[in-house]
């Protein structure tokens, strides 16, 4: 699988492996004068709004960015607030995901990670380990840095020679070891920047911004950017 998806010049006007950077829950409830909690517990609820939308539209693979490793700086009464709304939205939704044939996968970091909410992911993991729809991967607690840290580590821990170690090989020591890289990458609530998410493996996607804040982003704003990236010519360096 990732041979393929890294094959040069592949294009396809539904993208394969669709990468989402869930911003703007915290505005989203500023603007309604709620507490900034209210945010994310509809942020969260609106995943399963797009999984749908992703496998009606023929994408294979969703990874959403939920928490980043710089997202521990915030207040501790939004952090301890984020992990108790993951928790309870993980045993909550994955019943209703895995009898949708979903596939869940974690990409990140554990530590810091509270317990429950570690084996609330696993046993997540492990209940659709099988299922062959649509690959939702969570990435929580995770950083584009950090992970390049971790497989530096790995490799030195495996002992591999320098002359061993080339892109694929730097590629398979990721937490996406065996993920395609994400053909498009969508930002909600406007801002222009990777905040640290997939920053390796993005290297050749397509962008697309919308203002809209996460948790209003809906079906047609989903079809919006896979239209935009049909319209793309996606050149990967040559001509
Ligand atoms: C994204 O929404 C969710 C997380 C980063 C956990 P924000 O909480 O960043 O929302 P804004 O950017 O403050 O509006
Ligand atoms: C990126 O959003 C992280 C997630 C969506 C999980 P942030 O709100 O943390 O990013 P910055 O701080 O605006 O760059
Ligand atoms: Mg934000």
């Amino acid at each position: 699988m990732v041979t393929e998806a890294r094959i040069e010049g592949e294009t396809s006007l539904v993208p394969r492996h669709v990468a989402i950077i869930m911003d703007g829950n915290g505005r989203w409830a500023q603007k309604r004068h709620l507490p900034r909690l209210a945010g994310h517990r509809a942020g969260v609820r609106n995943i399963h709004r797009i999984v749908r939308a992703c496998v009606d539209a023929g994408i294979f693979m969703l990874t959403v960015y939920a928490f980043s490793t710089e997202n521990w700086g915030r207040p501790e009464s939004e952090v301890n607030g984020l992990m108790a709304i993951f928790a309870d939205a993980s045993e909550r939704e994955t019943r209703q995901l895995h009898a949708n044939g979903v596939r869940i996968r974690h990409v990140g970091r554990m530590d810091r990670v509270p317990r429950h909410l570690q084996q609330a992911i696993q046993t997540a993991v492990e209940l659709t380990r099988n299922n062959s729809g649509l690959t939702l991967n969570f990435a929580f607690n995770y950083g584009g840095r950090a992970e390049i840290v971790d497989a530096m580590k790995r490799i030195m821990v495996d002992g591999i020679a320098p002359d061993l170690i080339d892109e694929d090989m730097v590629s398979r020591y990721l937490y996406t070891a065996d993920l395609p890289d994400p053909d498009l990458v969508i930002r909600t609530a406007g801002e222009m920047r990777l905040s640290n998410f997939l920053i390796w493996q993005a290297a050749y996607s397509e962008y697309y911004s919308t203002p809209k804040p996460w948790p209003d982003f809906d079906e047609e704003d989903l079809h919006a950017a896979v239209e935009s990236y049909a319209s793309r010519h996606r050149k990967f360096g040559k001509l």
